[in-house]
This record gives structure tokens, sequence and C-alpha cells, in this order.
């Protein structure tokens, strides 16, 4: 069994404390769009535990940004290559496809390269474009500097409204799709440890796994025992 170490401990502490604080979001988020709450007094506790995440999203989001460019994790694993581009296709195949087959993930995760062109597009989205979206528009709605005030004045508060709840839904399908990815290793727990302990365990024996170099073997027996 090799085990290779995929993520530092600063980027599992930031994942699962991000993950606690969009989940968060997430609920009091939805609970605002229940006919009849949208209401809401300041006082009202959802409101400030939105508040409260949104503020925590914002320092976690500038975490992840300075550690990754100081560390150099951003290029390493988030730049979208060529060869990512060429890979989207196989990617997407084996998710749709060859996964129900039993066959071999095209990518296999090194320290070097830890995403596959899926993931690095699904995940540069919605750490460079959506959580970026979400605090700028989260933000415009907290009283600072009177910007709220001229923002229901010339009436745009509609529009960051429109822009912010749509992200709200946005960050709701990549949870759910994240976490179902998150379950298709080699167990369903697998993915799931590696972001808890950092290390990724690999059977020694690189066709092991997939059923398709299980049948490739068996095919090789079959013509060898022919032989005999
Ligand atoms: C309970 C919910 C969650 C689970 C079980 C989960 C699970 C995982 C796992 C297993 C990985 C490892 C790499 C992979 O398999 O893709 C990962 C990576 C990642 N997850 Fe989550 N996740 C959750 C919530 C979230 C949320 C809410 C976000 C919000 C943006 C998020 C963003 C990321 C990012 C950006 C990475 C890559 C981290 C790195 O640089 O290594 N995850 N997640």
């Amino acid at each position: 069994m090799k085990r290779i170490y995929l993520h530092p401990l600063p980027v599992r502490i930031w994942h699962w404390v991000n993950a606690i604080t969009v989940i968060l979001l997430l609920l009091t988020g939805f609970q605002f769009r229940v006919p009849g709450i949208a209401s809401l007094s300041p006082h009202n506790f959802s409101l400030a535990l939105h508040k409260w995440a949104g503020i925590t999203m914002t320092a976690l989001w500038t975490f992840w940004l300075t550690y990754g460019l100081a560390s150099g994790t951003l290029r390493r694993h988030y730049a979208i290559r060529r060869r990512d581009l060429r890979g989207i296709a196989g990617q997407m195949k084996f998710y749709l496809m060859s996964i129900f087959r039993g066959e071999k993930n095209p990518f296999q995760p090194t320290p070097e390269e830890k995403f596959n062109p899926l993931q690095k597009l699904a995940y540069v989205f919605m750490m460079g474009i959506i959580t970026p979206v979400m605090i700028l528009t989260g933000l415009l709605f907290v009283k600072v500097f009177f910007i709220r005030d001229y923002l229901l004045f010339v009436n745009a508060i509609k529009v960051i409204d429109a822009i912010h709840v749509t992200g709200l839904y946005v960050f709701a399908i990549f949870l759910v799709i994240h976490v179902y990815m998150a379950t298709l290793g080699a167990t369903a727990f697998s993915h799931i440890k590696t972001m808890i302990v950092g290390y990724e365990e690999e059977a020694d024996d690189p066709a092991g796994g997939g059923r398709e170099a299980a049948a490739e073997t068996e095919m090789t027996v079959e013509k060898e025992s022919e032989k005999l």
C-alpha cells in the first residue's frame, strides 16, 4: 500500500472550516427565501449568523488566496493548462460511463498535480469567480460608508440581490455535485478521509482496482493457459 501526501494541514483546516461556513450560509440564505420571512428584523438570529458567516468566508477566502500564492499551490494545482483542456472529454466520459463499468479513473492525483481537469474547472469557477462575487455582493448589503444607502437610492440593490441569490443556488448545486464526487474514491469515504488526514492510500499494483484491469488480467491468464 502506497501513501501519497496530498493535502497539507493548512489546506485541510481551511477546507473544513470553509465547508461548515458555506453550509451555514446556505441554510440561513435559503431561510430568507421562504415567503413571509423576507422582512426579518435586523436583530434576527439567522440574519446575524448569515452576516458573521459571510465575514468568516471573506477571511477564509483571503487566507486561501494568500496561502495559495505564497506556497505555490495555486499555480501547481489550480492553473488550467492545455493538457487539462484536452483531458476534459475523457474525464467526462469516465464520470458519465466508464465509472459504472468499474473502469479505472484516467487521472491519478499526485502531490504535484492533485486535481483532474473537471475538478480544476469546478474549483477555479467556485473559488475564483463565485466566492468573490458572493463576498462582494454580500459586503454591499452591509451598512458601510453609506454604500448600501446609495445603492438603494439608485435602485441597484435589486440587481445585487439577484446576483447574490443566483450565487446561492450555484453554491447549492456545487455542494451536491462536490459531495457526490467526494464519494467516488476506492471506497465512499476514502477521498473524505484523505481530506481529513492528508494522505491518500493507493494499492501498489498500478493496474489494481478497475474491473477492466481485472478483465485484462483474466484474458492474459486464459491465453497463457491455452498455450500450455
Ligand atoms: C460536507 C461538505 C464537503 C465535503 C464532504 C467535501 C469533500 C472534499 C474532498 C474529499 C476534497 C478533496 C479533493 C476532491 O476529492 O475533490 C475536497 C476538496 C475541495 N473542496 Fe470540498 N467538501 C465539502 C464542502 C466544500 C465546500 C462547501 C466548498 C466550498 C467552496 C469546498 C471546496 C473545495 C475545494 C476548493 C477543494 C480543493 C482544496 C485543495 O486545494 O486541495 N468543499 N472537498
